[in-house]
């Protein structure tokens, strides 16, 4: 097990060398045996990659560069987690028949103890340690409807350089008391913690509507006003996760066309406003999801988890829409990434439409880094380690235990390893997580 997490100042440049995996524009893996990944401060002291490829290649261009090689490791992108609920950290493993259930006798029961701020900070410090020792470096995070929380966490991450953006969960119905808020102080209470938190170091802001049935229509309404504001504060939701759900927002909403067209008809399908688990969905759902440019976040751990159904990916790429990974922590079973490209690839190998042999290794990896910092509007930023791109990264030990020796060992192909670290891999594999210039995990 690995202990605290525990930080390790670098020097402003640096050469790493291992085997390398990074990402081209088309999605597809770029895999060096004997890589060499260059890393440097911009301007504004931001580690950024400088070089990424073959170390034969590269290392004449680096020579007079301090290396640090990790002979059997393998650099890849430190993952993106593009839907978790901080507060839920001990909400997982909960069982119950399906998702209202599960709100009513777990989750609102559990944010409330939220109220103390005290608390809220405690479960802050845990989950941001543990989403760095799991590989996690950049997350878009629910808070509960406690502003206090919401500070907590972006102090937590701030205090880490974590890309992190959350946001106060917006309920100001159908919610028991402790964790209802009031409509009009929610908006001004949304409104101050974008300006506090916003852009602020690698922090961003989440207008965060619970879920259609527990806010009202003038809280939807101010949400999508506040959006319009704010081009560039994200918007996250849930939505056609369940049919009970699904049931309950129609006939709050009926004259909405569906569930998910009560958020486009309050403003809140945009750029940046991502939706998770898109489950329940038609050809028009989808059909608006890409005109608004609105994405998905899979989340099949909690899906299988909590009954709720199948992500549909052959719908969602006949039609285009955006999507990547997610934990959904605490619906949600696990923190690892690994853990999340494994039940997403039993999602896509039960989806009633697709056919043959579901989503290849190489596919689920992307959908958790590159895949899913492009659906957050981050392509380029994070998630990748092309020239220029932020320098969060993990160092993985392909024989973290002896299965994964004896079966990495003899993969044949970059298919076969990555297959066989997504199926035996959790947050063993996770030697270390590097962030700008810190080093985080205990096991290096
Ligand atoms: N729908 C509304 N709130 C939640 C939540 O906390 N988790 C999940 N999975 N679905 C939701
Ligand atoms: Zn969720």
């Amino acid at each position: 097990m690995c202990g605290a997490v525990a930080a390790a100042k670098l020097g402003p440049m640096h050469v790493y060398r291992s085997a390398l995996l990074r990402f081209a524009d088309d999605g597809s893996a770029l895999y060096d045996e004997d890589g060499l990944l260059a890393v440097g401060a911009d301007a504004e002291g931001r580690q950024r990659v400088l070089a990424a490829g073959a170390w034969q290649a590269l290392a004449p261009r680096y020579a007079d560069a301090p290396v640090t090689h990790l002979p059997g490791r393998i650099i890849a992108p430190g993952f993106v987690d593009m839907h978790i609920h901080f507060p839920q950290t001990d909400v997982i493993g909960s069982p119950a028949e399906g998702l209202l259930p599960w709100l009513e006798n777990y989750t609102f029961p559990h944010e409330s103890r939220f109220t103390d701020p005290a608390y809220g900070a405690q479960v802050a410090g845990f989950f941001v340690d543990e989403l760095l020792r799991n590989g996690v470096t950049t997350a878009l995070t629910f808070a509960t409807s406690h502003p206090a929380s919401v500070d907590a966490l972006m102090g937590e991450a701030q205090h880490r350089q974590l890309r992190l953006i959350t946001g106060k969960v917006l309920q100001d119905r159908h919610s028991p008391d402790g964790v209802r808020d009031q409509t009009e102080q929610s908006l001004l209470d949304t409104e101050a913690l974008i300006r506090r938190w916003h852009g602020v170091d690698r922090l961003g802001y989440a207008i965060t509507p619970r879920f259609a049935p527990t806010s009202t229509p003038e809280q939807l309404r101010g949400a999508g006003e506040l959006a319009a504001r704010h081009p560039d504060v994200w918007i996250q939701s849930h939505v056609a996760e369940n049919l009970d759900e699904i049931r309950w927002a129609r006939e709050l909403f009926p004259t909405s066309r569906s569930y998910l067209a009560v958020y486009d008809d309050f403003g809140l399908m945009r750029e940046r406003a991502v939706y998770a688990h898109c489950i329940h969905f038609d050809d028009d759902d989808r059909v608006l999801m890409r005109d608004t440019g609105a994405v998905a976040a899979v989340s099949p751990t909690s899906n299988l988890f909590l009954g709720s159904g199948f992500f549909d990916y052959a719908g969602a790429d006949r039609v285009g829409f955006g999507y990547g990974l997610a934990s959904d922590v605490g619906g949600g079973t696990s923190f690892s990434p690994f853990h999340t490209m494994l039940a997403a690839y039993y999602v896509g190998r039960e989806g009633r439409s697709k056919q043959g042999l579901s989503l290849s290794p190489e596919q689920l990896w992307w959908q958790h880094t590159a895949g899913a910092a492009q659906a957050l509007g981050l392509g380029g930023v994070v998630g990748n380690l092309q020239p220029g791109c932020e320098a969060d990264f993990v160092v993985l030990n392909p024989a973290a235990t002896p299965l994964l020796a004896r079966r990495t060992q003899q993969a044949g192909s970059l298919a076969e390893l990555l297959f066989a670290l997504i199926v035996l891999g959790d947050d063993r594999v996770v030697e270390q997580t590097v962030i700008s210039q810190a080093k985080y995990g205990s096991r290096a």
